[in-house]
């Protein structure tokens, strides 16, 4: 996931440093715990769709428990505040279940290549709502295209559903950080959580009624074959789906969390050190295959992240100067 809000850089003190770095820690460690556990409850359930309901669901939960607990403040809930959410949730559940679509269909390291693609679609889409970029942002994002190319045709597991499913991913998520920009301006006093579990909770009411539409019809005999196949452990399984839900919703809590201190600009390159973190770890726990062309096409495309996000760094501090100036 991406960003939501804007903070503004402010300098930072030892102990907000030392918090931030616990944060991103976190956030790193529960993905890659949710990327191993999604993998393996979808590799004996193959059903994303379920699969990612409840992991909105847990989130839900989760949140509700925080606010009736009052271990976190509930914001105050205005009609205009759900009605700037239903956009932006709505692109974060395309971004979720497309992700998890892809995940059921290919190596979690191949959706994360693709993934790691994002800066692209952000410079396309935000060029057609009227932004402009100098040479050397579009320039960057050719790396990415091509890593991703090269990764895509040598990819071992591939598959064209979970390439459209990464594809769609990224669309969706960009959607929503160009529409949170715009519909959440007003809000921003509420903070990364809050904001995060009422787009869970949305996004919940928008997946589940479509999930059952989609497959609900071959649930119960899945879930048969996946006790079947758990070898008398389906607790094992049971454990799986609930790491997956839970980590799931702390690894974004942490990330928007992290967001609350941090420029969207630095999230993106924690974001892109997330897939590389990922991808490793993803590929040794289950042993994917990697021909030699597509570590490189993975490798270019990530350096091309790292690429973008230097251009859009220069070109931002430039913008901030003449503003400046005028
Ligand atoms: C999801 O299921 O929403 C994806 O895991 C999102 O991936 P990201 O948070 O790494 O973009």
């Amino acid at each position: 996931a991406s960003p939501l809000s804007t903070p503004t850089p402010t300098p930072k003190s030892k102990a907000t440093q030392v918090q931030l770095a616990i944060v991103f820690g976190l956030w790193y460690f529960q993905n890659i715990v949710f990327n191993i556990y999604n993998k393996k409850a979808l590799n004996l359930f193959p059903f994303p769709w379920l699969l990612a309901s409840f992991q909105l669901f847990v989130g839900s939960i989760w949140m509700v428990a925080l606010w009736s607990l009052k271990l976190q403040p509930c914001p105050k809930i205005t009609k205009p505040f759900i009605v700037a959410l239903l956009g932006p949730a709505l692109f974060h559940t395309v971004g979720h279940i497309s992700a998890c679509v892809s995940f059921s269909k290919v190596a979690v390291s191949f959706t994360h290549v693709i993934k790691s693609s994002e800066p692209v679609f952000s410079v396309v889409f935000s060029s057609f709502l009227g932004d402009t970029y100098p040479l050397k942002v579009w320039l960057s994002i050719l790396p990415i295209v091509m890593g991703c190319g090269l990764a895509a045709v040598t990819e071992v597991s591939f598959n064209s559903q979970g390439l459209w499913g990464a594809l769609i991913s990224n669309v969706g998520f960009v959607l929503r950080n160009i529409y949170s920009k715009r519909s959440l301006q007003s809000f921003k006093e509420v903070n990364g959580l809050n904001l995060y579990g009422w787009i869970s909770i949305i996004s919940l009411f928008y997946l589940f009624p479509v999930a059952i539409f989609v497959e609900g019809s071959q649930w119960v005999q899945g879930y048969h074959q996946a006790i079947a196949a758990s070898a008398g452990k389906p607790y094992t399984f049971y454990t799986w789906v609930l790491i997956s839900g839970l980590f799931y919703h702390l690894y974004n809590q942490s990330s928007y969390q992290a967001l609350d201190e941090i420029s969207p600009l630095t999230f993106s390159v924690g974001n892109t050190m997330k897939r590389v973190v990922v991808i490793v770890s993803t590929v040794l726990v289950f042993r994917n295959p990697v021909r030699p062309l597509n570590a490189l096409g993975s490798a270019i495309a990530i350096f091309g992240t790292f690429l973008y996000s230097q251009a859009t760094s220069g070109s931002k501090k430039k913008a901030i100067e003449e503003e400046k100036k005028n």
